[in-house]
């Protein structure tokens, strides 16, 4: 009997090795013939380890498992799939959480063993490449274009015509970097993908480089994620080996390299052009634009910048055509999108759904509400620097232009919520003291504005010259958002914008100890 238990960072945070070993030698002192397989997570973080076990009728789940549960499991009949334990939660692919999302990025985490080609290929892996080596750059890039996707680290910016631009930019060599230096509060995305379908980003990369005559790729990988490292070297290794990477992939003649580099934390190199700085080997600055990557980047040579679930949404749309993915999503917003549920919530994990769904449906319908069971009270979407959006936002439709109207963002999906004894103020001195240590410097509204606007905050909650410093705030965020040169400081306004637009109470509160 197979019986599936994660290898990826949250499951194995939580125990997941030994559970492996536990049920190895548990059935191997019952006598029992069972045969463990190390697959990815499905993205419930709150039933990891969910331990799976394949059935004639399909898999069943069971979850949080420690070791301690092992024994009651196999008495109770885990390796029959049955019923009757308290961690049983039925077939996994009926689990109201998993069954109600549509999954075509993420089809495959938890699924398949990460590391295996031929696992990767019998559900459908590769097809994408595939279809990619029979057709024209012109055709793939025309192909993307038509699926309407649009840049999943948050810019949102149509990756068909950045594909474009580099087609059309002539030059002895292009590259293709993808950017997994996933930094955002409450994101884990980038690193599902990573460590439960590498294949699929793989992919992704392989049919970007023949869409614009790049012959190498490169993952810049945050080095906060050792274990995506591990895997992704490996698989790298494998596609080679299979063909799918390399000097001639599938006897086309075409080539196309890749190779992972680390970063060394600095979530300013998140951001395109500091990226490529570091991947140049230099300090971690953000570059002026124009030029624009597209044109001049890695090198100075054309370059396709694109995030992890932007490339790795590629495969499906080479594979099933166009538009099967345009079908899904509203308005300009096609496809789907990748949510993040974090924070104070009491069913974590990855949600993909076609935009158009609510934060309400996300936060009480899938996320069950607050983990601590007290009122939700304020959510922030797309990153420490976006906005906190209060209840009367909770139910417009998460689609890019909707939230652009309200001065909120997508981001890279990440929802994080707060309960109602979240300080609101100090949530937007947060957002001011991040910018301050995470600015590259080379901006002044950035570097000094940060640092000044946990000041004025501090002041502000002291209730020193109240009127004041918060006119000074908003000044000093005007400043920041027309003046910084990128995204780091022009935006690090808005989370605090928002706290004082719709939190205002909490700015009026004495500081602890004088309530
Ligand atoms: P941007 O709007 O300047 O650029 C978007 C992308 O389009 C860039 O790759 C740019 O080079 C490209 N582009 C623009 N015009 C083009 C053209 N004519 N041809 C080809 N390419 C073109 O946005 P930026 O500064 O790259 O990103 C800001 C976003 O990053 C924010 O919206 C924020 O939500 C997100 N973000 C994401 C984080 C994460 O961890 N995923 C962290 C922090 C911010
Ligand atoms: Fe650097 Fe901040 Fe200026 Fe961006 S806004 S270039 S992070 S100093």
């Amino acid at each position: 009997v197979r019986v599936f238990v994660p290898r990826d960072t949250t499951a194995l945070s939580l125990g997941a090795d030994a559970v492996a070993t536990g049920l190895e030698r548990e059935a191997e002192r019952r006598g029992l013939e069972l045969t463990v397989v190390r697959n990815g997570s499905r993205g419930l973080a709150w039933l990891e380890p969910l331990v799976e076990v394949e059935t004639p009728a399909g898999r069943v789940a069971y979850g949080p498992v420690t070791p301690a549960d092992v024994p009651s499991l196999l008495d109770e009949g885990l390796l029959e799939g049955r019923d009757g334990h308290a961690l049983a939660q039925g077939p996994t692919e009926s689990i109201p959480y998993l069954a109600r999302q549509q999954r075509l990025t993420f089809a495959r985490i938890g699924v398949t063993d990460p590391l295996s080609v031929d696992d990767y290929k019998a559900h459908d892996g590769f097809r994408g490449l595939e279809a990619a080596l029979a057709l024209e750059p012109q055709d793939i890039v025309e192909e993307v274009k038509a699926s309407g996707l649009r840049g999943r680290g948050g810019a949102a910016f149509p990756t068909g015509i950045k594909w474009q631009t580099v087609l059309d930019t002539p030059a002895d060599q292009k590259y293709i970097v993808c950017n997994a230096d996933e930094g955002d509060s409450g994101t884990f995305a980038d690193r599902l993908i990573m460590e439960c379908d590498p294949y699929v980003l793989i992919e992704g990369m392989a049919i970007a480089g023949l869409a614009v005559n790049a012959t190498q790729g490169y993952i810049y990988l945050r080095s906060e994620y050792p274990l995506a490292k591990e895997i992704l070297d490996d698989a790298i290794a494998r596609a080679e080996a299979a063909g799918y990477l390399g000097d001639d992939l599938q006897g086309s003649g075409r080539a196309f390299h890749l190779e992972v580099r680390l970063g060394a934390g600095a979530y300013i190199c998140g951001e395109e052009t500091s990226l490529l700085e570091s991947l140049e080997g230099k300090r971690g600055l953000v570059r002026f634009k124009p030029p624009l990557p597209a044109i001049e980047g890695l090198f100075g040579r054309p370059t396709v910048v694109n995030n992890v679930l932007s490339l790795a949404a590629v495969p499906f749309i080479l594979a099933e055509g166009a538009q099967a993915y345009a079908n899904h999503g509203m308005g300009r917003s096609r496809g789907t999108l990748a949510l993040q549920l974090a924070g104070n919530v009491q069913r974590g994990g990855l949600v993909e759904l076609a935009f158009g769904t609510t934060l309400r449906t996300l936060m009480e319908e899938f996320g069950g509400g607050t983990a601590s069971g007290r009122p939700l009270r304020a959510v922030q979407v797309g990153g420490p620097l976006c906005a906190y959006l209060p209840e009367n936002q909770w139910d417009m439709p998460l689609d890019y232009e909707t939230f652009a109207e309200v001065g909120a963002g997508v981001g890279h999906g990440g929802v994080v919520m707060f309960d109602d004894s979240v300080d609101m103020a100090e949530q937007a001195r947060f957002s001011m003291e991040f910018c301050k240590v995470e600015s590259c410097g080379k901006c002044t509204p950035c570097r000094i504005g940060s640092t000044r606007g946990v000041e004025v905050i501090d002041r502000i909650r002291a209730n020193e010259n109240r009127d004041a410093n918060l006119e000074l705030l908003g000044e000093l965020c005007e400043t920041m958002e027309d003046g910084s040169l990128c995204a780091m400081g022009g935006m690090t306004p808005f989370p605090v914008q928002s706290a004082l637009k719709y939190f205002p109470d909490d700015f009026q509160r004495a500081p602890e100890g004088d309530r």
